[in-house]
């Protein structure tokens, strides 16, 4: 069960173990940007490798493309994101903060500084993020960083059709970057500035649209569990129609249970055929599907499932944490999902000033790397708590290697003791033994 640990101990955790750290911060920081360390950006890759592996590579109705960030701004004004991609905006006469008129708790009271009836209008603030291409500085230069991957792929559309004449349905799908000027970027890496998304669009015929949702909510579900997030932490949010972006008809969020309250992880959305016409309205160029078998022509409608990255790996993390008592000392440790942990094992000399011991270490990690390569050498302070380290960032062994795998006790010569994280459990295995433990953990 997970145990809702608290914000403070993950950004914690996360800093101290080389998660994840306050983007620019030796300058003080800059809002709403956050850097991955060395275990945060393997447990992100991996969370995005398990995505592209589940909803592209395992699938024969998608296709996968990395689009530019920096796109055509006809692209942003076609899909009304320039004159629509707005929050409502207030600032306060006194201390000149701005707020989310919508997040606001009393609208009459200053969430800043506390005074009453400073706010002023609320006024509509986009939140894209302007910049210039090329070397002028006029109007015609401005360029928008994406605020949302799906319009990468709406362009791509037949590009891909043209390559590749799939079968309706199918699907685009892509992880990248997209950027968005939040007012008030908050609660860690839940609402940023600089944010990831792995997105899928998904074409289907118009009378099909029901089904696909339906079969996309339940992946969605699926992968919700794959990942590590316990089904009663996840919830769905049937959105009203006044709340759903402009182009959505039907759109779920899928809310998790976050220590700041129950939250947007992900959404799903049945944005109709209003992109692809929109961009074929626009841009001139023909987006219709023609069925090469029944000579049917029409602009396919669109499922839209959505995924922040920072978002799951926040609920990934909350739902691993646990605490509890071990050996009579309380530990705090990750219960990853061993597909998503950013390292698999650890292996560890019982000595490190016994050269015999290190050569058999280092060998019995050569011999384990060829499982994966992702196996940890750890030879520092005693055994205890070297594992505690490890338990503190989601390994799921710990491999030592003793005097009895040297063949001290000649029965146990080239066996090690394997611990695991959870239980703290140890057993006696062959090398190749604790191999397959590891690989099976991985399949
Ligand atoms: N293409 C549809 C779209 O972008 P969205 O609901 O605006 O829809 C999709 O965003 C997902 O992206 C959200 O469910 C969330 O996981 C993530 N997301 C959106 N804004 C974010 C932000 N400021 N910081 C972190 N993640 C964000």
């Amino acid at each position: 069960m997970a145990q809702n640990p608290s914000l403070d101990t993950l950004v914690s955790l996360a800093k101290r173990r080389g998660f994840i750290y306050p983007g620019s911060e030796i300058y003080g920081g800059l809002a709403g940007t956050y850097d991955y360390g060395p275990l945060g950006v393997t447990l992100k890759k991996n969370i995005e490798n398990l995505w592209w592996r589940t909803f592209v590579e395992e699938r024969d109705d998608m296709y996968g493309v990395d689009a530019a960030i920096l796109m055509n701004p006809k692209a942003w004004e076609a899909s009304g994101h320039v004159s629509g991609f707005s929050d409502p905006l207030v600032e306060c006469a006194n201390c000149k903060k701005r707020f989310r008129a919508d997040h606001l708790e009393d609208p009459n009271t200053c969430p800043g500084c506390g005074k009453q009836g400073t706010l002023g209008e609320a006024r509509q603030f986009n939140m894209m993020f302007k910049t210039q291409i090329g070397a002028t500085e006029d109007e015609s230069a401005t360029v928008y960083l994406r605020p949302e991957t799906a319009g990468g792929m709406f362009v791509n559309f037949k590009n891909v059709v043209d390559s590749f004449h799939p079968k309706l349905p199918f699907g685009l799908a892509q992880i990248g970057k997209a950027f968005r000027n939040e007012i008030a970027p908050r609660d860690f890496i839940f609402r940023v500035r600089e944010l990831e998304q792995m997105e899928v669009e998904y074409f289907v015929r118009p009378t099909e649209w029901e089904a696909a949702f339906e079969a996309w909510r339940q992946s969605m579900h699926e992968f919700a569990k794959a990942v590590g997030l316990p089904d009663e932490s996840v919830h769905e949010l049937e959105v009203a129609p006044e709340d759903r972006a402009h182009y959505s008809k039907r759109t779920i969020d899928f809310e998790f249970d976050y220590p700041f309250g129950r939250k947007e992880l992900w959404g799903l959305a049945y944005r109709t055929d209003f992109d692809l016409s929109a961009h074929q309205a626009a841009s001139g160029q023909s987006l219709a599907y023609m069925d090469e078998e029944t000579k049917e022509k029409l602009v396919p409608h669109v499922i839209e499932p959505s995924f922040g990255v920072g978002r799951t790996l926040l609920a990934v993390l909350v739902s691993a944490y646990r605490e509890d008592e071990l050996g009579g000392e309380t530990r705090s440790y990750l219960a990853l999902n061993p597909k998503v942990a950013p390292v698999k094992a650890m292996v560890s000399p019982l000595l490190k000033n016994k050269p015999e011991l290190v050569a058999k270490a280092r060998e019995v990690r050569a011999a384990l790397q060829k499982v994966h390569p992702a196996i940890a050498w750890d030879d520092n302070g005693n055994i205890g708590k070297r594992y505690r380290r490890q338990d503190e960032i989601g390994t799921p062994f710990c491999i030592t290697v003793d005097f009895d795998t040297l063949g001290e006790t000649p029965e146990q010569k080239d066996t090690v003791t394997l611990r695991n994280r959870d239980t703290g459990e140890q057993e006696r295995l062959t090398i190749e033994e604790a191999g397959k433990r590891i690989r099976d953990a991985l399949s």
